[in-house]
């Protein structure tokens, strides 16, 4: 059988990873031709597809990124999209597709299901805001990367006495900053599940200030919004999904801090370095692992399914079940950070 493979989407530490185990073991064990497709949906729009055998998948592991290139492409909002995705995939004898993607790249391939489709789901986003799976690969990475940034931060934020603010990736979910927040030891935590008031953070750093401590750590999620208020945009042209581009809280948040206490703040937007460069030892293994079990539910012909993470033990659920729904942040885990909160 020839199986296809693509990843759509922001790209995710990892993605590699998956690719490999899914050449290795589609070739060794089950002695599939695995065809890589460029780009996202948008290669099964245009025919774009080349072959991916051991060699092309050797020394990979490490490596960021995709092989195989990304796109917010959504077939759904293209003329004939669906059809012609169907017509390529019976020209090139697509029999199945490994669909590496995020809930955007996801939903089309739960919807492709009803074309016919025979697909399998891998959960990638650095957001770790999948529904279904406790973990998506490249979430650790991130979380790691912010970490070490905030462990920067501290020393200079000490020795200058200043509020340094972190601003993280995290759209809908703040995973990555609630994590990072933790293991980075900050002293304050902005997620978009929990609008806040700028009254309250000046109050966290004032009680900081009562106890000798004169600089503080904040860590905000791109997507955190003020009570009353919206997400700050950084530039309102939408993708295919409809989806705006923000970035730009910190500086909202910075400003408003100066404006409310004498105390200078400085702010950090890490962007794309958290999504750029190596995985970690936790994702390359969960992407690795994630690659064995999305091959195997093809032999087992168990399409329509995405594989998750449960507990440590990885399972698959039905992507019509996961699609357009949200993990939120864990509010036990949100309860635990506000301990050190101010
Ligand atoms: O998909 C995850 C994500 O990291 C979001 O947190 C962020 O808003 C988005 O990607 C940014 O992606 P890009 O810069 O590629 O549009």
């Amino acid at each position: 059988m020839k199986v296809g493979i693509l990843t759509g989407g922001g790209d995710a530490p990892g993605i590699n990873a998956v690719i490999r185990a899914v050449v290795r073991k589609g070739t060794q064990s089950y002695g599939y031709e695995i065809l890589g497709i460029r780009d996202g949906w948008q290669g099964l729009l245009n025919h774009e597809f080349s072959s991916l055998d051991l060699t092309s998948v050797s020394g990979i592991l490490p490596r960021g990124g995709s092989i195989l290139g990304t796109s917010r492409t959504n077939p759904f909002k293209h003329e004939k999209g669906p059809e012609k995705i169907c017509q390529n995939v019976r020209k090139a004898g697509i029999g199945a597709l490994v669909v590496i993607g995020g809930d955007d790249t996801l939903s089309v391939a739960s919807k492709m299901g009803e074309h016919g489709l025979k697909c399998v789901g891998v959960p990638k986003t650095i957001d770790n805001d999948i529904a279904g799976t406790d973990y998506t690969f490249g979430f650790n990475t991130a979380a790691s990367i912010a970490t070490e940034a905030l462990d920067r931060l501290h020393t200079t934020a000490e020795t200058h006495q200043r509020v340094m603010i972190l601003e993280v990736m995290g759209r809908n979910t703040g995973w990555i900053a609630l994590e990072a927040g933790i293991a980075g030891g900050a002293d304050i935590i902005l997620i978009p599940e929990k609008p806040f008031t700028i009254r309250e953070i000046c109050r966290h750093i004032k009680r900081r200030q009562k106890r000798g401590r004169n600089f503080s750590l904040v860590v905000v999620a791109e997507g955190a919004k003020p009570q009353r208020g919206s997400e700050v945009v950084y530039s309102e042209a939408v993708d295919e999904f409809g989806h705006i581009r923000l970035g730009g809280i910190g500086y909202y948040v910075g400003r408003e801090i100066e404006k409310c206490m004498s105390i200078e703040t400085r702010v950090v937007v890490l962007g794309h370095l958290q999504r750029g460069g190596s995985p970690t030892a936790f994702d390359r293994v969960l992407a690795t692992r994630f690659g064995i079990a999305t091959i195997d539910l093809i032999h087992k012909r168990r399409f329509g399914r995405m594989v998750a993470i449960q507990g440590n033990r990885i399972t698959s659920v039905p992507l019509k079940d996961v699609v357009g729904k949200r993990k939120t942040v864990d509010l036990e885990l949100y309860e635990i950070a506000k301990v050190f909160f101010g």
